[in-house]
Order: structure tokens, then sequence, then C-alpha cells
């Protein structure tokens, strides 16, 4: 396991970009998996500005973690919005190669239907947020290492931390439809990035605790090529 610390948000996101780059430039038809959320930004802000000068994303495929359930592609907390517009407007990836799960219609169906594309497109890296209860993607604490794409009923503190998009707590939606810890495990390569002292215990948590799902992101432990990187705030709690 690799771990950086950064000297501040825009270090952090020029060496994780670093690293999807190589993985782009070497393999132009790799399958990248994505995240949402506030820590990537910075990251997709770096492709988006690449792409417009020399990358390019023409034959890329890319898959997102998760979705909420009941939003569609055009509600703008949707996940599906939140990539179009913070990343694939911006660079010359085709829409039709980049695959979030749908949330509306049937869960269990759609749920199924991830896995069987999952299953076709094997991620040369995964990138990774951590919740600051320790989950990734929308796999909470207790969910089975074994877990593949499946819905979940969001924990208080997730519902909590993501009032901040909606206009209120109430609009948050209370379900989501999440690629499974199996599922990230399988990519060849895991990148996490986390940002803040309220992410502290979970990254400490994850990196030296127990591996066990009362931390999702202590499966992390368990793949043999982990890259971590972190501002800071998120590394004040490590002992190495
Ligand atoms: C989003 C996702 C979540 C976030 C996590 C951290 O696709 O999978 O697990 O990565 O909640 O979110 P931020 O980066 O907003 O702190």
């Amino acid at each position: 396991m690799k771990i950086f610390i950064a000297k501040d948000y825009e270090e952090l996101s020029t060496i994780a970009y670093g690293y999807i780059k190589d993985i782009v430039k070497s393999n132009p038809r790799a399958v990248l998996g994505l995240a949402t959320g506030s820590t990537p930004l910075g990251i997709y802000r770096l492709m988006a500005e690449d792409c417009a000068q020399k990358i390019s994303y023409k034959e890329i495929r890319t898959v997102n973690l998760d979705e909420y359930v009941g939003l569609s592609a055009t509600h703008d907390q949707s996940y599906r919005y939140f990539m179009q517009t913070n990343l694939f407007n911006k660079i010359d990836i085709p829409l039709q190669n980049t695959f979030v799960p749908d949330g509306t219609g049937d869960p269990v169906a759609e749920c199924r239907r991830y896995d069987a594309l999952l299953d076709t497109l094997p991620r040369d890296i995964q990138l990774l947020g951590i919740g600051t209860n320790g989950h990734i993607a929308f796999n909470e604490p207790g969910t089975p290492f074994e877990s593949r794409t499946h819905t979940v009923t969001l924990n208080q503190s997730t519902i909590d931390a993501n009032a901040r998009f909606f206009q209120s707590i109430n609009e948050v939606p209370r379900r989501a439809i999440t690629m499974g810890i199996k599922d990230i495990m399988a990519a060849k390569r895991l990148l996490l990035v986390a940002t803040g002292t309220n992410k502290a215990d979970a990254i400490a948590k994850a990196l030296k605790g127990k591996s066990d799902p009362s931390c999702p992101a202590s499966v992390l432990q368990q793949h043999n090529d982990v890259v971590i990187v972190l501002d800071q705030g998120a590394a004040s709690k490590l002992v190495f």
C-alpha cells in the first residue's frame, strides 16, 4: 500500500490524477472506475484540462460506483448528472461508454444488470472516496466483503453529510444502488482520496485497524495494489 500525504488539495489531486493519466496513456481502451462526491472534483478538473490539450478518452470506458434510487439522469443531484456536468461533458468520451447505475425503474433488476455489466468491464483502476463512517461507495458499516451490486438504506450520518447538496434534508433520497465491495476489490488498482480532519478517524481505522466489515474501507488492506492520497487533515490520526 502506497500512502501519499499531500500539502494541499491541489497536490492531492495532481498525485491522484497522475495514476489515472498513466493508465489512460498506456491503454487508450482502459476501464476507469469512478466516484462522485467532493473529493474527486480536482481530479476531474485536471482530466478535463489535459483532455483539452492532448489526452483523449474516445475509447475509454467508465463505470461509476453508485446512484440514488428514484433520481433520474436529469435530476441535478443524481450521480449521472454529477458525472456529466463535472467530467463527461468536458472530455471527449462518448456517453455510451459511460456507465452509472440507473436509479429509476426496478432497483433489484438494475442491480443484476449492473453485475452483468461489471463482469464485462474489468476495471484497470477504481477511484474511491471514504465516508466519515468508513463507507466506500454506499457500502455502509456491516456490509459483507463478498457483496455485489445491491440497494442500501443510507445511514443517518451519510444522509446528514449529503444534505448539503439538497434544499432540505428531507429531499435526500433514503435509498441508493451501490457497487458491492467484491466488485470494488476486483479492480486491478484501488486509488482512495480523502481530505479534512473529519475523515481522520475513518482513515486511521481503515488503514491501521482490523480489516472487517465494521469499517468497509478496511477491506483495502486485503488488496495488493492500493494507492492512498490524503491531505494533512485526513492523515492526522495515522500513526506509522
Ligand atoms: C460517491 C461515493 C461515496 C463518497 C464518500 C465521500 O460515489 O461512493 O462513498 O466517495 O461519501 O464523499 P466526499 O468526497 O464528498 O467526502
